[in-house]
Formats: C-alpha cells, structure tokens, sequence
C-alpha cells in the first residue's frame, strides 16, 4: 500500500501526498510548484481537488477574510482557527502555515511553542516565518524541534512599518546580496523552501540558481521554482486595485453580485422558493386536508 493510501483514514500524523521532499524533487526536475492561499474548509477543497501542490494559510487571512488592514493584528489563536479549517479540506497539498506577527519574536522557545500548535492542534506540515540571515538560528532551532520551516524573504509585510510601507526589495547592490546571504543561510539552517516577495526577477533567478531548496515566487518574477498567489487575488474578490504581479483569472466579486442581486430579487418577487423547493405534507395526509377545507356547499352538492 503506497502512502497516498494512508492519508486521512485515521493514520497520526496525516500523511500528505506532496512532501518537502517532493518539492525538492519538482526543482530538481524542473517542475513548476504550484501554490495558492486558502483560509477556509471550501476554499482548500477547490485548491486542492485543483492539484495545487502547496496550500499556504497565509497571515493575509487578516486583510483578505477579516477586514484588518495589515496583516500585523493577526492573532496565533486567528491563524490556527483558520488552519484547522484549511487541513480539513486538503487531502494532497503540502499545507504550510503562517506563524502570525509577534508569535516567534521573543524567543526561540516562545516560538517552538507557538509553531508546535500548528502541527499539532491544526495538523499543518511546517510553518512560514518571515525575515532573512537573522531568523537563521531561529530555522535551526524549529527544525531541531521536528517542525519544517518556509523561509519568506524580500518584501516581508510583517516589516511593514520598518520598510516603510510595502516596496518591492533588493533593488540595489547591497540589498541583492544581502538576499543571497539570507537564502543561503535560511537554507543551510534547515529551511525546506523560500517564499521571495517583491523582489528583481533577475534577483529571483540568481537566488534560485544558487539555492538548493524550491523558491516559491510572489511578484518575483517567472524564473522561482514555484509561483504563488493570495487566492482572492486569483478571483477579484479582495476589493483593492490589485498588485502589478497579480493575474486575475476570473472576476469573483461580479460573479458573486449577480447571483446576490438574482437571489434579492426573487425574494421580493415571491418567485423563491418555489413549489419544487419546498416541502410536502405526505399526500394523503394533504388530500384529507385539502377535502375539509371544501367549502359547505361543495359538501352540500357532494352529497346529492
Ligand atoms: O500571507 C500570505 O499570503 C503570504 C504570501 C503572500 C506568500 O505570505
């Protein structure tokens, strides 16, 4: 019995189809890496049964689900609610999650606590932290605790304020090598993939040239070993003008009104529901209803 056969029939720890190493594998066959985000049980089964091969439960959550406007609000509580729901719904994808603002700062215990929940309580199968060569110890420290790590560099928005607003990176000399010491020494601390935001897609390909472990780009360009995207992005459903680096490959928010304003004006119009989407009595019980309410002299003339 392969290990696909094992997945969800009550096998601990899950199982998933797409590993670590089968990422590895795909970059060094050259085999793009699909990702998207989900943060709901809906959402990670259309992502999934779509053969995405990474699901991310980004801490995006914050601005694309619940209306915050960064993502530094989010909770370690909000994102493992969300990855809960997101693992219920994915059978095959690697699902990573995203360890919110605040929740691997302190220290690396404080840290090691908060991303064991994830595996645990949410069943994820590694976490995504942000920051370059300065989380490297921190990498070390979460793989020596069992616990695989998604490294995410570049345009990082939990450094918002830091970077002053969202900018793309690595745009001169220093900030393109500092990005190479930081992938390689996310790598050589343990992490099993790199996210790149916002940065040169020549910064992208060097970086994926030199990296033995999959990049996985978001406004990086095409030459990361992977792309991917923030899935209401995807669908125009976030409400913003998107970012240069976003496709849009269906219009969400349109198709969602019209159904909403069909809905709207059935209802006003008692046109929903209708006979067939209600329920019956049983017919006998009907007909012996519909016969007393007869009137009197129906009965009268039946009887004659
Ligand atoms: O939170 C998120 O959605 C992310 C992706 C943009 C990679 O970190």
């Amino acid at each position: 019995m392969s290990l696909t056969h094992l997945r969800d029939r009550g096998a601990s720890p899950r199982v998933p189809s797409v590993t670590a190493q089968t990422l590895l594998e795909m970059k060094r066959c050259g085999h793009a890496i699909t990702a998207l985000t989900a943060y709901d049980y809906p959402t990670a089964r259309l992502v999934d049964e779509a053969g995405i091969d990474v699901v991310l439960v980004g801490d995006s959550v914050g601005m694309a689900v619940l209306g915050y406007d960064t993502t530094l609000p989010v909770t370690n509580d909000e994102m493992l609610h969300h990855t809960r729901a997101v693992s219920r719904g994915v059978q095959r994808a690697f699902l990573v999650a995203d360890m919110p603002f605040g929740s691997y700062h302190a220290s690396a215990e404080d840290a090691i606590r908060n991303a064991t929940r994830f595996i645990k309580e949410a069943s994820a199968h590694a976490v995504k932290i942000e920051g370059g060569q300065r989380r490297a110890d921190l990498v070390q420290r979460l793989t020596d605790a069992e616990i695989s790590v998604v490294a995410h560099i570049g345009l990082t928005p939990q450094s918002g304020h830091r970077m002053s607003g969202y900018r793309g990176q690595g745009r001169t000399s220093e900030a393109m090598d500092q990005l190479y010491a930081d992938a390689l020494a996310l790598e050589g601390a343990g992490a099993v993939a790199i996210v790149l935001e916002g940065i040169p897609r020549e910064v992208a390909a060097e970086i994926t040239a030199r990296a033995g472990i999959p990049t996985i780009g978001i406004g990086a360009g095409p030459d990361c070993d992977g792309q991917i995207l923030v899935f209401p992005d995807l669908l125009n459903l976030t409400f913003s003008q998107p970012a240069k680096f976003v496709r849009r490959y269906a219009d969400g928010a349109a198709f969602f009104a019209n159904a909403l304003e069909r809905y709207r004006d059935d209802v006003t119009a008692r046109t929903f529901p209708g006979n067939a989407e209600s329920y019956h009595l049983p017919r006998e019980l009907r007909e012996q209803r519909e016969a007393l309410e007869q009137p009197a002299d129906l009965h009268a003339a039946g009887r004659k």
